[in-house]
């Protein structure tokens, strides 16, 4: 848990990282041309750690703060996930809707912007990206989405920003000169088919902005990701950059609009995971379509699922990780208190025997310790 003195230690250290003031005045922006040359074929290392939001175990969610936390700790790629401002701007958040992971409901000026409306088929109430512009947005600052479990987290609410894509592309690039290594991006669609209603398409902007920083071809150290299966298609005829479907429960959102009967579980079949292959490099399972767990909530025997991906020639990058024992198996827990920390690194090597290429993760530092293990 990060103490006090810590806290403001990893503020002195952000501010002075400049990470607590824009970044993108910082940052280089390489030819695109000669970046493109820099991404040929390489292996990944295995397995493939993913910050997930970010080290948000340790700082914020969808910060530069996290982002950078989670380069020095080792991290592979990060995670942005990605929502539309009202003037089509890429931003990095989990959710459209801003009132958990921002201090929007503190702020008079903005009482008014709050309304429902429906998003995912989800009766929504709060405050939406789409109802500001960026400059709006950025006036806003992070708060802790889960501060019972992750109090040190809370003790940075207010010093950060929401960064645009841009500014994360920029922190990365910088960050590959003074770590010395490839750091991949490893960008989420949020709400495409929402945002695509609002003529908002997420899309094109995302992949222009990609394509413009030297992000292209199958090389790049980019994936794609979203719970949709159309708007990756779409990004399959738009871009060469790899792609990767996400499994959660029911229905893909936009199959239910389109009306068709396709379910996750279909897609978790053998010929569903073939079927992805046509357009994705990869898969995003909820971590018990790998692993379920038994009744008693104890991590529970290997599926099918990763063979049958890597039949179908895809990697499989399962979500997500987490070290407090509030998200772990029950026999894993450590300690009586959900914010304490459990028995991570076994449920990590279970998903490793399964055969797993890559994970996400909110502390990457224990999964880095445990791959040079
Ligand atoms: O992107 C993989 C995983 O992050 C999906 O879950 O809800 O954290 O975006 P979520
Ligand atoms: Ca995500």
């Amino acid at each position: 848990m990060v103490r006090p003195a810590r806290t403001t230690f990893l503020r002195h250290w952000l501010t002075a990282c400049g990470l607590l003031l824009p970044i993108a005045a910082f940052a280089a922006s390489p030819d695109a041309t000669r970046e493109a040359k820099l991404h040929g074929h390489r292996e990944e290392p295995k397995p493939l750690v993913i910050a997930h939001r970010g080290a948000s175990g340790y700082v914020p969610e969808h910060t530069l703060g996290a982002y950078a936390l989670a380069i020095l700790q080792g991290a592979d790629y990060i995670e942005p996930d990605l929502v539309m401002t009202r003037d089509g701007e890429l931003v990095a958040r989990h959710d459209n809707e801003l009132g958990l992971t921002t201090d929007v409901s503190q702020r008079p000026e903005f009482a008014d912007r709050k309304r429902t409306q429906m998003v995912d088929g989800v009766s929504l109430t709060g405050w939406f990206s789409e109802d500001f512009t960026l400059a709006e947005l950025k006036t806003l600052r992070a708060i802790e989405r889960i501060p019972e479990i992750r109090p040190g987290n809370a003790r940075l609410d207010g010093s950060l920003e929401i960064p645009t894509l841009q500014e994360i592309i920029d922190l990365v690039k910088t960050m590959q000169l003074s770590e010395r290594r490839r750091i991949g991006l490893y960008p989420e669609t949020k709400h495409p088919t929402h945002f695509q209603k609002l003529g908002l398409a997420m899309e094109k902007p995302l992949v222009h902005t990609l394509h413009r920083n030297g992000y292209a071809g199958r090389h790049a150290p980019v994936y794609i990701q979203s719970f949709e299966v159309d708007n990756l298609k779409t990004l399959s005829r738009l871009t060469q950059l790899r792609l990767v479907q996400l499994f959660g429960g029911g229905q893909p959102y936009d199959q239910q609009v389109r009306g068709s009967d396709l379910t996750y579980a279909q897609m978790a079949t053998a010929e569903g995971l073939r079927a992805i292959s046509r357009y994705a490099a990869g898969v995003g399972p909820e971590k018990s379509y790998v692993i379920p767990r038994d009744a008693n909530g104890n991590l529970g025997q290997p599926t099918d699922f990763v063979p049958n991906a890597h039949a179908a020639g895809l990697k499989v990058h399962p979500y997500t990780f987490r070290a407090e024992n509030a998200f772990l198996p029950a026999d894993l827990r450590k300690g009586d208190s959900p914010a304490d920390r459990g028995d991570i690194e076994a449920e990590m090597r279970a998903y490793l025997d399964a055969g797993i290429d890559g994970l996400f993760i909110d502390q990457p530092d224990i999964a880095v310790r445990l791959r040079a293990e």
